[in-house]
């Protein structure tokens, strides 16, 4: 399947600093300069291109207080593009005091130290069509995706070593302070982190605690994981729980919900559709010119995590896919955004597999090395999610099987003062990073706080809420950390549509 890992806004993907290996810490020998972009960023607000590739939103309101980095996850997501467009709501977040800037990181398509290690389009594309969901006792297709994986670990190794060796997330941490020591500012660190985002974020942290003024990090990943493990495992522990909840929550809203109309329990729903899941194995579906099968339609699924405002489509074409009653471009149009529909697609989509792994699999400290090592963690990932477990079984086999080491690594516990305090996010049902992972970093970083969001999505950008937004502003604006134990409420329940722009407006009557 081609969906990335964890996009944070189900797009396509895309540094800065040139190579700079263990680059100067020294204050304002550079100052960014800042001028029109010449590339279309599609920006829902004025925006700025700097010198060292950098993308800026100015405050709306002026004077700025100073300038927030983001960083959007993946690793490998694009940031310039995608600051631009989520600008209004990033704004909005912020309380509309700072410049927000973003920056494609190392490894990046679009950064000045791409990491691709297939040439062709050919090649890339084989790439992808290796790509499986395999079952946890289907040893022919695991053996498959582990033969892929060693492709692609060799191919990186002998394509990309040196640059190989300069994506990590160390380096990118040192490049987030160099922007930031380069701003012309305090030359304190402003840090704003989703996602895989959090990692880089809670490394920052943890390498320049003294160089903290403000950070937010939002859908938390645990990072002691994700470089000293075989896989991913805490990631996926509330996946099954946000994926139950598409049903409890249909017979919660029956007017809004187009499965309500069997009117099982919650429980019987969920077993219709793994039923269904089941059947497409050996009965796929033909619509229009695409086999929906099992692993379409547990894209289409796994997308829907993200946020309860696919839920009404993806109950609409699970309905359909039960009934035989097909509307064919809902379902196509729900399955374009997990299944290349042209050529162009199809490399854009894979043109983020090879950060991902090299950026991934070279923090990733720990190496399993052979398949039978990595059989327990391959189970593991099985047994801790049926829905999403299996996503993570390609990126472990490459990950296992890596051999590029990069220059530096963070060595660390992750246990620190920083200068000033870091707020954490967590929503109560995440399916990519569980509030218990914000939970742990929160226990090694002093004086942090976790806000928890009452809602189903992935990071707090996946349930629009008025107090998390009201929340977030003030901390930015005025360092006021939330009571900890606090709890926002999202501004409405699954299968209704509220929307970001939506809280925006009540919060600033625009
Ligand atoms: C960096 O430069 C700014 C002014 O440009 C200054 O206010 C700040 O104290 C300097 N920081 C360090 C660490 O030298
Ligand atoms: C649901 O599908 C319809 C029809 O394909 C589309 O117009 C609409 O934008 C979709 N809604 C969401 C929230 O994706
Ligand atoms: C994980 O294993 C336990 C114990 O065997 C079992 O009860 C549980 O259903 C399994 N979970 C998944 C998602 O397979
Ligand atoms: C944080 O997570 C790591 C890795 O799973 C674990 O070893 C550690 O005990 C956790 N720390 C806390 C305080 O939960
Ligand atoms: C910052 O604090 C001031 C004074 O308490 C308050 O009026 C304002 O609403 C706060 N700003 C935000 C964005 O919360």
């Amino acid at each position: 399947m081609f969906s990335s890992r964890f996009p944070l806004f189900q797009l396509s993907p895309v540094l800065i600093f040139a190579a700079a290996a263990a680059s100067s810490s020294s204050n304002a020998s550079t100052v960014i300069q800042w001028g029109t972009c010449v590339n279309d960023f599609e920006s829902t607000l004025p925006a700025d291109c700097g010198t060292l590739l950098l993308l800026r939103i100015p405050a709306t309101v002026q004077p700025a207080k100073g300038s927030i980095v983001l960083n959007f996850g993946g690793p490998g997501e694009a940031g310039r593009s995608t600051v631009a467009e989520t600008a209004i709501i990033l704004q909005g977040l912020s309380g509309g005091q700072y410049n927000l800037i973003s920056f494609d990181p190392r490894g990046t398509p679009n950064s000045n130290l791409p990491f691709s290690c297939f040439d062709t389009d050919f090649a890339r594309q084989a790439q992808a069509q290796g790509q499986s969901l395999p079952d946890i006792d289907n040893e022919e297709a695991l053996a498959k995706l582990w033969a892929r994986a060693t492709i692609d670990a060799t191919a990186c190794a002998k394509k990309q070593k040196t640059t190989g060796e300069l994506i990590g997330t160390a380096f990118t941490a040192r490049d987030v302070l160099s922007i930031a020591e380069n701003l012309g500012e305090d030359g304190m660190v402003r840090y704003w982190g989703y996602s895989y985002g959090t990692t880089l974020g809670a490394t920052l942290v943890s390498m320049f605690p003294e160089k903290i003024d403000k950070v937010i990090l939002d859908g938390v990943q645990n990072p002691h994981e994700y470089y000293h493990s075989y896989g991913d495992i805490e990631e996926w522990a509330q996946s099954d729980q946000v994926f139950s909840g598409i049903f409890t929550s249909c017979l919660q809203e029956p007017d809004a919900c187009p499965l309500a109309y069997y009117n099982p329990t919650a429980a019987e729903l969920e077993n219709k559709v793994w039923t269904l899941f089941d059947t497409l194995k050996t009965h796929p579906v033909p619509v229009g010119d695409l086999i929906v099968d099992e692993n379409v339609l547990h894209g289409i699924v796994s997308n829907s995590l993200y946020s309860t405002s696919s839920w009404k489509n993806t109950t609409r074409a699970l309905d359909m896919l039960l009934t035989g009653n097909i509307d064919e471009e809902l379902i196509l149009n729900l399955a374009s955004a997990v299944v290349p529909v042209d050529q162009a697609t199809l490399l854009a989509a894979t043109s983020i597999y090879s950060p991902l792994e090299g950026i991934h699999c070279s923090d990733r400290a720990a190496r399993a090395g052979t398949y039978e090592n990595l059989l327990p963690t391959l189970r593991e990932l099985a047994n801790t999610s049926r829905i999403m477990g299996r996503t993570d079984m390609s990126l472990s086999m490459v990950c296992a099987q890596w051999t590029i080491d990069p220059k530096e690594r963070y060595e660390g516990d992750f246990q620190v003062s920083p200068a000033n305090p870091v707020l954490l996010i967590g929503n109560a049902y995440d399916g990519h990073t569980p509030i218990q992972s914000a939970r742990n970093v929160s226990s090694g970083f002093e004086g942090s706080v976790v806000l928890e969001v009452n809602g189903y999505g992935h990071s707090s950008l996946g349930v629009p809420s008025l107090c998390s937004l009201k929340t977030q502003a003030d901390y930015w604006v005025n360092g006021t950390l939330p009571e900890p134990g606090t709890v926002c409420q999202p501004e409405s329940a699954p299968f209704s549509e509220a929307s970001w722009l939506e809280v925006i407006s009540k919060a600033y009557g625009a």
